[in-house]
């Protein structure tokens, strides 16, 4: 039986932090041997903001160490940059005719961006879900690992491929799921419980992948808390469950619930949970900031993987592509 095929998507718009860990590479390391994945860089995406082009070389190579550092096989994956196949733009243009203002118009993450940046509201920014569901489409593929943030994005491309089926043919595209292991979507909110964690905002109170152990302890120290409850098996207010959260995903079991007993009996000292969950975020960073690391400092190593990932992604981007012309009459040799 053929494998399902996966694709999923990274924006190289800054340094990558634990959401971007669990909530989506985490996902990737766990499909690369059941799965036929395609993975790449969103640098066109990217463009949304206007990087200084002197930084997107860089920002582009360190998402690349940065998930083989947290045990993304190239071997086993298309590892690629998306400005490195021309066939996305091209499905791109094609699904643009299918897609609407007004529903454009309407999705949050449009919106957050007009209220961020309301000097610079282009057109790339509006039709940001229509490169998204190029990305996802142009290899028919029907997992897509990703956070919580992007599953209104994922329903843009199933209603982008259900109105090409059904303009041109019934089946072409099939529709792109999103994907998980835990049945539950994993949101890592900042540490300061200001929103989520994110590549260029709450920099104080995200973990980056990069971050020096002093910096993780740190930041951790500086997380906010309360008082603590006052009656036993009290509702936790979203920035302590985040902590518990991320004490769930670094730490033993034990210790888990060590302190989730402790919260419930309305004894919990936060100061000692946070030296306990810094320390183990510190040991669960270290080998991924370390290793990433030593692959920046090969440059032709990670060109060679780019390279070798494009190689990998272009045909089945082709097959797509010429199917997708074909079915819209734009075959004319
Ligand atoms: P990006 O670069 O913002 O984030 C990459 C992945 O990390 C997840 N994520 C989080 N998960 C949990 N908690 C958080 N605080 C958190 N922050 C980020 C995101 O959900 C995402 O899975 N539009 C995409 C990139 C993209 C893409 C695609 C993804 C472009 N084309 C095609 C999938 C398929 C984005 O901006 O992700």
């Amino acid at each position: 039986m053929s494998k399902e095929i996966v694709v999923s998507g990274i924006r190289s718009t800054g340094y990558l932090h634990l959401g971007n860990y669990f909530g989506a590479i985490q996902n990737y390391v766990k499909m690369q041997n059941e799965h036929n994945c395609y993975f790449f860089v969103a640098d066109y995406h990217s463009l949304t903001t206007h990087p200084d082009p002197k930084d997107l070389k860089q920002n582009v190579f360190r998402v690349v160490a940065e998930n083989i550092a947290s045990g993304l096989d190239t071997e086993k994956v298309a590892l690629y940059a998306q400005s490195d196949i021309p066939e996305i733009p091209e499905l791109y243009l094609m699904l643009n005719m299918l897609a609407y203002k007004g529903e454009l118009e309407k999705v949050p993450t449009f919106k957050d961006k007009v209220r961020l940046q309301p000097e610079n509201v282009n057109a790339g920014l509006l039709t940001y879900p229509v490169l998204m569901s190029a990305d996802i489409l142009i290899h028919r593929a029907t997992k897509v690992p990703v956070g919580k943030d992007q599953e209104q994005h994922l329903e843009m491309a199933r209603n982008f491929a259900n109105r090409f089926n059904k303009r041109y043919n019934d089946e072409f595209f099939p529709e792109p799921h999103v994907f998980r292991f835990n049945k539950e979507a994993v949101r890592i909110m900042s540490l300061d419980g200001d929103g989520k964690m994110s590549k260029s905002e709450n920099v104080n109170a995200t973990i980056y992948l990069s971050d020096g152990d002093d910096v993780i302890r740190k930041k951790i120290m500086k997380a906010k808390t309360d008082q603590g409850p006052h009656e036993p098996n009290s509702e936790m207010p979203d920035f302590i469950a985040n902590l518990f959260l991320l004490l769930k995903l670094t730490a033993t079991e034990d210790i888990y619930n060590q302190y989730l007993n402790a919260y419930k009996d309305c004894n919990i000292r936060y100061g000692d949970m946070k030296k306990q969950l810094a320390e183990d975020m510190v040991a669960f960073v270290r080998p991924i900031r370390e290793k990433a690391a030593e692959l920046q400092k090969d440059e032709d190593a990670i060109r060679k993987i780019l390279k070798e990932g494009a190689e990998k992604a272009r045909p089945s981007s082709i097959a797509t592509i010429e199917g997708a012309r074909k079915l819209m009459g734009i075959n004319y040799y």
